[in-house]
């Protein structure tokens, strides 16, 4: 699918949600407290997206990576989300927001991979705004993953490989129905990528903020779009290529 923003907004933002451990420790709070608080982040960044115009809305929620995170502390993610997600169901259904899962749904306690199905379900149907949520999303696994489709794929004799061009092979990623982000935002001060959408955000503008995310508010959220804005995205071509012709 082709990126298409119009106005200088973003169709498809994506958002790297870190931070949360080192605002508790900020606020003298065990690093759980800062995960509560981003969810109220989660929350108010829903609602400035939509009210924004965005038509796509994508959080890394937990990496393939954070399962090495002391035992309690995953524990603790995975209740706040269970939480999360029942307490927005209502609130997706009542304002159409589409649910999309990315990552490797098998591998999450099984009580949350029922409501993740039950919520994509329900809310399948709603075009106007979609929620990316990933989840025990890696790239690398993502990209894994598609590998091993595509293989077997190939093995039924559905796909031929001398034909498998890129845009083939993005529908086997778990975005295939989603276009590529075109703002990637980092908050925290971080300036890298951590596994997250790395094929995706290939030809992403991406803005880091130094804002912690259970800091994250509409401002802070305006202010990366606004940066957006006055970026030029040239995809290899030159800048002249890309001024409209002078009538
Ligand atoms: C982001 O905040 C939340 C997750 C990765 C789940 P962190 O927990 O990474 O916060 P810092 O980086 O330790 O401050
Ligand atoms: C990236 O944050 C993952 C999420 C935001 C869910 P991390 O805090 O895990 O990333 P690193 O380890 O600092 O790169
Ligand atoms: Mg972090």
């Amino acid at each position: 699918m082709q990126n298409d923003s119009t106005n200088n907004r973003p169709r498809h933002v994506a958002i790297i949600m870190d931070g949360n451990g080192r605002w508790a420790k900020a606020h003298g709070l065990p690093r759980i407290e800062g995960h509560r608080r981003g969810a109220q982040a989660v929350q108010r960044s829903l609602e400035a997206a939509r009210d924004l115009g965005l038509q796509y809305l994508t959080l890394y929620a937990f990496s393939v990576e954070n399962w090495n995170r002391p035992k309690e502390e995953v524990q603790a993610l995975m209740e706040l989300l269970d939480q999360f997600l029942k307490d927005q169901l209502k609130h997706m259904l009542k304002h159409k927001i589409r649910l999309r899962v990315l990552g490797r749904y098998h591998e999450l306690p099984k009580h949350i991979q029922d409501r993740l199905r039950d919520t994509e379900a329900r809310t399948a149907d709603f075009t106007d705004f979609t929620v990316g949520l990933a989840l025990n999303y890696g790239s690398r696994t993502e990209v894994v993953d598609a590998a091993r489709a595509i293989a077997k794929a190939a093995q039924a004799g559905t796909l031929d490989p001398d034909n498998l061009d890129y845009a083939q092979f993005r529908d086997f990623l778990y975005t295939g129905d989603m276009p590529d982000p075109d703002l990637v935002i980092r908050t925290s001060g971080e300036s890298r990528l951590s596994n997250f959408l790395l094929l995706q955000s290939a030809y992403s503008e991406i803005h880091f903020s130094q804002v912690l995310w259970p800091d994250f508010d509409r401002a802070s959220f305006e202010a990366a779009l606004d940066d957006y804005a006055q970026r030029e995205r040239r995809y290899g071509k030159t800048s002249e290529q890309l001024q409209p012709p002078e009538s």
